[in-house]
């Protein structure tokens, strides 16, 4: 499978390229910089430069040629309002129309659990920011390709477990980034999971649980 990550040099972006490369899959990706396009360019990644925010959909989709699959892992993460609209808002619509130009059917955002800190008073660019995020996500989730969304918890840099918990709704907990990039390499070898928003979080032995209000819908109430 050929796989175009945009965010490819992100802590998701990269891992999530490491494990293709590894299963033997073809990647490749868009970064800013030309030092990050050598370093790349070193182990075997072929990558792209440019920036989401100045490419057009035209051209951007001239580099998604033979692709299989386009990832969007970019994110501001915190930026300024405007850095957000372009690259977690505006950057996702011009990827997607880049992708149905090239012809590539197979289109995996990386988003964020909408109601994550909803325990917490969050100021007006962090609101902000989640309001891009779930606009995106309507737009993403509004197209024909076969798009996937994936909502992960609070990302947390720590060695993988191999367990997680995946499904239409989770609580906002946290997750390594190497399960993140492990389950986005999974559900991409998966054509059948597709149209869908999943949540993700750490995987947890837990035993069934009554039906109940969780702790966090106890504890704002
Ligand atoms: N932080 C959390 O707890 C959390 C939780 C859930 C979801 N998320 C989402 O998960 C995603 C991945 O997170 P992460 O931690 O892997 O992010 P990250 O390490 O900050 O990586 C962000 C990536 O986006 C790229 N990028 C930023 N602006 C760009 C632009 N204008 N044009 C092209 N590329 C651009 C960066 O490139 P450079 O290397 O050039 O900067 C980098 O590759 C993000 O969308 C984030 O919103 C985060």
């Amino acid at each position: 499978m050929r796989v175009f990550i945009i965010g490819i040099t992100g802590a998701v972006g990269g891992l999530l390229a490491e494990d293709l490369t590894a299963r033997g899959d073809v990647v490749s990706g868009l970064v800013r910089r030309e030092a990050q396009r050598a370093d790349l360019a070193s182990r075997d990644v072929e990558a792209r430069v440019g920036d989401i925010g100045a490419l057009t959909a035209d051209a951007l989709a001239s580099l998604l040629g033979g692709v299989d699959a386009v990832v969007y892992a970019a994110g501001s993460n915190g930026g300024t309002r405007d850095v957000t609209d372009v690259v977690d808002g505006e950057g996702v619509v011009k990827a997607l129309e880049a992708a149905r130009l090239a012809g590539v059917t197979r289109f995996v955002l990386v988003s964020v659990l909408p109601e994550a800190w909803r325990e917490r008073h969050l100021d007006e660019d962090q609101e902000h920011y989640f309001a891009v995020k779930k606009l995106t996500d309507v737009a993403v989730s509004m197209c024909d390709l076969d798009w996937l969304i994936l909502r992960p918890s609070m990302l947390v840099d720590r060695a993988g477990t191999g367990r997680v918990a995946l499904g239409p709704a989770q609580p906002h907990d946290e997750i390594a980034r190497a399960d993140v990039a492990a389950t986005l390499a999974e559900l991409l070898h998966e054509p059948r999971i597709r149209r869908q928003i999943l949540e993700l979080n750490a995987g947890r032995r837990r035993s069934p649980q009554p039906c109940e209000r969780t702790s966090e819908t106890r504890e704002t109430t």
